[in-house]
């Protein structure tokens, strides 16, 4: 099994729905998914509330602090949606499960603040500063050729981590997920260019390197 951590103590940077897409991503490509929401706000667990039956099935479960994570005979994807508001108690229980955590970072110097905030507790786990965890920096809500993104640019190359992809802004990701759809339910040729932005996150999970 493979564990995804989608994490970043920053609000509204994106976690959620890079937790639902990359489920809708790994269901439809035959994986066994289970979608565990670590947010009280269980923003997930809503989204699959609204799921359509005939849709690729990713299985859920809402996971609190201090809680046994139950992991189903089967499952062979496991990502984790996790909440802003985390305490390092919390912060170290979700790391505990992950092979990899992949951290939304917004084109805002809020964002990057947040951001680095969360880079520094996560550095203070041992598994993460002994290289047994690992972290992947990924634009969110990127505007290609704005000022933002190449400032957004500058933040993520400069991490010294992983880059795996750049997410484009778009109202496509609201859209689906009102309708408990991810980007890889749609199959049509208009949206091809959005999936493709995911393409790099999931080759890197999916090809082996973990
Ligand atoms: N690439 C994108 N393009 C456009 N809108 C986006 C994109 N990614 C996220 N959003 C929007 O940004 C808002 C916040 O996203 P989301 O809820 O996934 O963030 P979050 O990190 O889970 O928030 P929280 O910290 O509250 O859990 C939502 O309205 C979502 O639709
Ligand atoms: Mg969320």
């Amino acid at each position: 099994m493979i564990s995804i951590l989608v994490g970043n103590t920053k609000g509204g940077c994106g976690k959620t729905t890079m937790a639902t897409n990359l489920a809708v991503a790994m269901a439809s490509a035959g994986r066994q998914v289970l979608l565990a929401d670590a947010d009280k706000q269980h923003s997930s667990l809503l989204w699959a509330a609204r799921r359509p039956s005939h849709l690729a099935a990713i299985a859920t479960c809402s996971w609190s602090r201090g809680e046994a994570l139950k992991v189903p005979r089967g499952v062979d994807r496991l990502i984790m949606d996790a909440p802003a508001a985390m305490r390092r108690g919390q912060i170290e229980e979700l790391v505990d499960m992950a092979d990899i955590i992949v951290i939304p970072v917004l084109p805002s110097v809020f964002d990057e603040d947040g951001s680095r905030q969360f880079l520094k507790k996560l550095s203070d786990i041992k598994a993460v500063r002994r290289n047994r965890k690992i972290l992947a920096l990924v634009g969110n809500r990127v505007r290609a050729n704005t000022r933002a993104a190449a400032r957004l640019d500058l933040f993520l190359n400069g991490a010294g981590l992983n880059v795996l992809t750049r997410l484009r802004d778009s109202q496509l990701y609201s859209e689906v997920a009102n309708v408990g759809l991810g980007l890889f339910d749609l199959k049509d040729k208009r949206t091809e260019v959005f999936r493709a932005d995911w393409e790099p996150l999931l080759s890197y999970i999916e090809d082996g390197v973990l």
